[in-house]
């Protein structure tokens, strides 16, 4: 399967100054715009999953001392591979991501309902596993906060394409930014090469994108960076939920 010698993205050359450069300027506009947020609004929350674009903002906001508060969603369902990696990120930067985890009443519901790995069988089976696990813990993690952050990137799908750095959530009512919107992939990974970044060593082994273990799979040299997501469903329907697609840019 693919590995980090396979897809040269993941190791871009570091002595090109010009990507040097591009990775300073970047660094420092995410700083600029995640600081200025922090200055005009009282609460500014990071909702990590752990994938490589949410290390780089994780080793962004945390070097930079920013007064913002990172969290994940627990599934229950997530790759040893990305519990490792919390441990890594309390060694590494002494620093304790908040975890938020799926209501026990609500699984048990839906296992009863649905099957322990009732996803595959329906889209709906998928979105109401995702809704209980994903949806209900996040807008439990975003009540009372005026801003979240993600590591969104504009060229990891289609259904991303016009992803703005900043947008308002109607959905959950607060500010939204995706700071790392106009990073390309060749980015990400210089940055974490450049700054010696933990990261999920799933990466190596293919997986590009990371969910669920159970809905995560590698993916072929070539193949989309989010091919590996839900792959048994078509394209325009592989996303969670998490972030609804607004087609205007407010920047
Ligand atoms: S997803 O919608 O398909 O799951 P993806 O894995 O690409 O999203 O991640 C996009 C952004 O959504 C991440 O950068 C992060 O901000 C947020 N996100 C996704 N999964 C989680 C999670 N388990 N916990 C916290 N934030 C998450
Ligand atoms: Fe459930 Fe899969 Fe969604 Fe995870 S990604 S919440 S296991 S359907």
């Amino acid at each position: 399967m693919a590995d980090s010698v396979m897809n040269p993205k993941m190791n871009p050359d570091l002595s090109n100054p010009e990507l040097l450069a591009a990775l300073d300027a970047k660094r420092q506009a995410v700083v600029e715009t995640l600081g200025l947020a922090c200055e005009l609004l009282p609460s500014v929350s990071f909702a990590s999953s752990l994938g490589a674009e949410d290390m780089v903002l994780t080793e962004i906001i945390l070097k930079a001392h920013l007064p913002i508060r990172i969290f994940s969603l627990d599934t229950g369902r997530l790759p040893p591979e990305t519990y490792d990696l919390i441990g890594e990120i309390e060694r590494h930067y002494g620093h304790r991501i908040e975890l938020y985890l799926p209501e026990r009443e609500a699984v048990e519901a839906y296992v009863r309902k649905f099957g322990v790995n009732g996803f595959y069988a329906s889209l709906e089976a998928r979105h109401a596993c995702c809704g209980l696990r994903k949806l209900e813990p996040l807008r439990r993690a975003l009540a009372g906060q005026a801003a979240w952050i993600t590591g969104q990137r504009a060229a990891q799908s289609i259904t991303r394409a016009r992803l703005p750095i900043r947008e308002w959530d109607a959905e959950h009512g607060l500010e939204k930014l995706n700071p790392l919107a106009d990073w390309s992939e060749r980015e990400v990974w210089g940055f974490i090469r450049l700054h010696r970044v933990p990261y999920n060593r799933l990466h190596d082994r293919g997986y590009p994108s990371i969910g669920c273990a159970p809905c995560t799979r590698a993916i072929s040299v070539g193949e989309d960076v989010r091919a590996g997501r839900w792959w048994w469903e078509d394209a325009g329907n592989r996303e969670c939920g998490l972030h609804r697609q607004t087609p205007a840019v407010s920047h």
